[in-house]
């Protein structure tokens, strides 16, 4: 199914046979430019960018490579292919044919999951919309500007959701997924991890490796949906994200691999040496990450939810690969979940109704995830002689959410009182001079083929473009 470009807003929905949708969304498109103009990426309106854009949502056709200027990026709506007679695959409807319409007793479930999704996408790019000057190569440039504009069309995913099935309340929603800022104080994103700012290109290759994750299994729980649109939507939303978490992933793995060749050259990992030599220490990286996993495990919500087991239940929201596993009906299984001790010393584990035990379910599945990457940075470190290791912090770790939200923990997972956290919160998080540190780092790098001290160059270019490419011409 190609999309159809000539129309005002790219789409494979045959938007133009419903006229009055087609409409209503060419109103919401100049309150989004708007706000792309005013809160995307700072300075970089006017310039060639070497982007991607879907053309089809085949195989062949979603990446096709080009210069486009930002604003005028075609951002649009795709839904991946209809599977034919799909039925709902879990939960007390199980077999029964998806909904091709919201069911009226699941509407304000779905309008809320729909928004809550909907508003991590223009949050992250107003989060990183000030990276572009301080990026440490075009390549990098690019690659933020990239994950930019597909957060944008995240964006029209669920918005064009919000219109198509919700009404006129969906259309006050589309309103104010741009009216919410992130770190406004009086207009929040609704996600505290939405909230922090990212000002640094350390803090975001942490977050599009641990946050932008967090969205894979968000969107890999809603792909099962038994709402089809919405299946459909995250479907093909999962093939752009993957490329979020690869710059994450890679980035973390570039910085590392520099830092073990200044501890090579200098013969010692000394910190206060390697920041002489402008280089990411390993305990520094640690903090990041830290912090980072930890406010990710938070967005999965609460281990034990009657929210959750009701989504379940309905067939609203289903696990990551939920064909992976045998029980589609959850209604008799139970689950161990961690939680303290009923005498206050240490932890014990507590079997609930699978159901309610989904969120734990599908972060216990992206925490899996996370060490994959882990282990790769640790070759790395390995390969390079280096005798030290990052890890994940204990999911007890600096939690807000869950049984061990305002319990304090070290990240190896040993109980502290407030005291002993106060004093010794800087060994687990990045302090002020971290963070100051970091950013003194932050220095724009921009001639082709030039790249920041902080961090080794990218394997490969982009669609097999050379390293010095001029990926975005300034
Ligand atoms: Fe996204
Ligand atoms: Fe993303």
């Amino acid at each position: 199914m190609g999309i159809n470009y000539a129309e005002k807003i790219p789409n494979n929905v045959d938007l133009s046979d419903n006229r009055t949708l087609q409409r209503a969304l060419e109103r919401w498109q100049p309150q989004y430019q708007a706000w792309w103009r005013k809160l995307g990426p700072e300075g970089l309106m006017d310039n060639d960018v070497y982007l991607r854009t879907a053309t089809s949502v085949d195989a062949k056709g979603w990446a096709s490579y080009g210069m486009v200027k930002m604003p005028d990026y075609r951002w649009g709506i795709f839904l991946a292919e209809p599977v034919a007679d799909r039925r709902i695959g879990f939960g007390d409807h199980r077999g029964e044919p998806a909904w091709q319409e919201v069911p009226g007793e699941h509407r304000a479930t779905l309008r809320r999951l729909i928004v809550t999704q909907g508003d991590t996408e223009p949050a992250s790019v107003e989060q990183q919309r000030r990276l572009g000057l301080c990026c440490p190569s075009l390549y990098d440039l690019r690659n933020l500007l990239q994950v930019n504009v597909e957060e944008g069309r995240h964006l029209w995913a669920m918005v064009y959701l919000l219109h198509a099935h919700f009404g006129r309340d969906g259309r006050e929603e589309a309103e104010e997924l741009l009216e919410r800022h992130s770190g406004d104080p009086d207009k929040p994103r609704i996600l505290g991890t939405f909230n922090e700012p990212i000002d640094d290109w350390l803090s975001f290759f942490c977050f599009t490796f641990f946050t932008d994750r967090d969205g894979k299994f968000q969107l890999m729980s809603l792909a099962e949906s038994g709402f089809d649109p919405l299946s459909r939507t995250c479907r093909f939303m999962l093939t752009e994200e993957a490329h979020h978490m690869f710059v994450g992933d890679t980035g973390i793995g570039r910085i590392i691999k520099r830092t073990a060749e200044v501890i090579a050259e200098l013969g010692t990992d000394d910190t206060v040496r390697l920041r002489d030599h402008g280089v990411i220490d390993l305990p520094l990286l640690q903090r990041y990450v830290n912090f980072w996993f930890s406010s990710s495990l938070d967005l999965f919500g609460n281990d034990i939810s009657t929210n959750a087991a009701n989504y379940f239940a309905n067939g609203i929201k289903g696990r990551p690969d939920e064909g992976r596993f045998e029980d589609h009906d959850c209604a008799n299984a139970l689950y161990g979940v961690e939680r303290p001790a009923a005498d206050g010393k240490g932890l014990e584990t507590e079997d609930v109704p699978l159901r309610n035990a989904m969120n734990a379910v599908t972060r216990s599945a992206y925490i899996k995830d996370c060490e994959i990457g882990v282990k790769r940075w640790n070759r790395l470190l390995r390969r390079a002689g280096i005798d030290a290791e990052i890890t994940l912090p204990s999911p007890r770790f600096r939690r807000t959410i869950g049984p061990w939200a305002g319990l304090h923990f070290d990240p190896v997972g040993k109980a502290m009182t407030a005291a002993e956290w106060n004093g010794r919160h800087d060994e687990f998080l990045p302090s002020e001079g971290d963070r100051a540190y970091v950013t003194s780092l932050m220095r724009r790098v921009v001639d082709p083929g030039k790249i920041a001290g902080w961090i080794a160059p990218p394997d490969r270019g982009v669609n097999a473009q050379p390293l010095d490419y001029e990926y975005v011409r300034l």
